[in-house]
C-alpha cells in the first residue's frame, strides 16, 4: 500500500507499524496514512494481533502531515481525507497501542501518542504541535484530549503559541511513560507491548475501556476538529504558511 511503512507482526503478538521516509524525515502522505488505518483495522479483526507498536526512523518519529498534501487536499472534502479516516480509526481501536519516539514528533507525531496507552521517547524526542502557527487547527481530538491530560493553560500555551517541548518536559506532563536511551529504545516498547499482548487479551480490552472512558466525546471532537481544520485548510492565511514551508521562505522551527 505504501512503501513508506513497514508491517511487521511479531510471534509475540505484537504488530510494529513503522514509518520509513527518512528522506522527509517521515512527512505522512494519503497513502502512508491509508496503510497505517488499514494496519490498524486489520489487527482490530485478527486474533493473533494483542498490542500495537508506533515507531520510525531513528532520530525521527514524524515531520506530521505531508505539507505538499495539505496543498493539494485542500480543494478535496477533508472528511474522507486519509489523514481523518487514520484518526477515526486510532480513536476507535481497542487493541492496546504503544508509541516509541525518537527525534522529531510533530503534529499528529505529537497527537497520535494521545491515544496511545503507552508512550515511550528518547532522549532526543522532540514534540511540537504547529497548528495554528500554519493556519490550521488542533486535530486527532488534540483539542479535547490534550487540557484534560496536561491541564487547560499548558494545552493552550502548546496548542497556541506551538511551542517544541522535550522529552524531560513531556515525561513531567505525564505525556510520556519513560525515556529510554535511543539505541534501546524500540525494544523496550516492543517488549512492553509484548507483556500487554501476552495478557488475557478480553481484560486488556474490557480494562483500556474503562481507563480511557467511553470514546464518544473524543470522537466528537475529532469530528468538530475536522470540521473547522477543513475550513483552516482553504484560507489564504494556511496556503501562505504551506508555501512559506514549501518553499523555504521560513527558517525551519524544531
Ligand atoms: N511535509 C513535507 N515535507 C517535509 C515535511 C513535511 N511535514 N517535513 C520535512 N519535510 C521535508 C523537507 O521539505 C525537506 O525536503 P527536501 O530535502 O526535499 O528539501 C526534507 O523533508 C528534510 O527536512 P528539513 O526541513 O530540511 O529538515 P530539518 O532537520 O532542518 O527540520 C523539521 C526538520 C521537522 C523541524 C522541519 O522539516 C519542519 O519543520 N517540518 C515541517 C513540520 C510541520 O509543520 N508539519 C506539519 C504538522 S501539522
Amino acid at each position: 500500500m505504501s512503501d513508506h511503512v513497514i508491517i511487521d507482526d511479531m510471534a509475540t503478538g505484537v504488530r510494529l507499524i513503522r514509518l520509513a521516509r527518512p528522506e522527509k524525515k517521515n512527512a505522512l502522505t494519503g497513502a502512508m496514512y491509508d496503510a497505517m488505518r488499514d494496519a490498524l483495522e486489520r489487527a482490530e479483526a485478527s486474533d493473533d494481533v494483542g498490542a500495537i507498536v508506533f515507531a520510525g526512523e531513528p532520530g525521527m518519529f514524524t515531520a506530521g502531515n505531508d505539507i505538499a498534501d495539505f496543498v493539494a487536499g485542500a480543494a478535496k472534502p477533508f472528511t474522507e481525507a486519509p489523514a481523518l479516516r487514520f484518526i477515526r480509526q486510532l480513536a476507535r481501536t481497542t487493541t492496546p497501542m504503544v508509541a516509541a519516539v525518537d527525534g522529531i514528533a510533530v503534529g499528529i507525531g505529537t497527537t497520535l501518542t494521545l491515544h496511545c496507552d503507552l508512550v515511550y521517547a528518547s532522549p532526543a524526542a522532540r514534540f511540537r504541535m504547529p497548528f495554528v502557527e500554519l493556519g490550521l487547527v488542533p486535530e486527532a481530538a488534540s483539542s479535547y484530549l490534550l487540557p484534560r491530560r496536561i491541564g487547560l493553560l499548558k494545552a493552550t500555551e502548546l496548542l497556541l503559541l506551538s511551542e517544541p517541548f522535550d522529552a524531560d518536559e513531556a515525561l513531567r506532563l505525564g505525556l510520556l511513560n519513560a525515556i529510554v536511551p535511543s539505541a534501546m529504545l524500540l525494544d523496550h516498547a516492543l517488549a512492553k507491548a509484548a507483556a500487554l499482548a501476552a495478557l488475557p487479551r478480553g481484560a486488556v480490552r474490557a480494562s483500556r475501556h474503562l481507563i480511557r472512558g467511553d470514546q464518544t466525546a473524543v470522537e466528537a471532537a475529532l469530528e468538530a476538529e475536522a470540521v473547522a481544520f477543513e475550513a483552516r485548510l482553504r484560507t489564504p492565511e494556511a496556503q501562505a504558511a504551506f508555501m512559506s514551508f514549501l518553499t523555504k521562505s521560513k527558517p525551519a522551527r524544531s
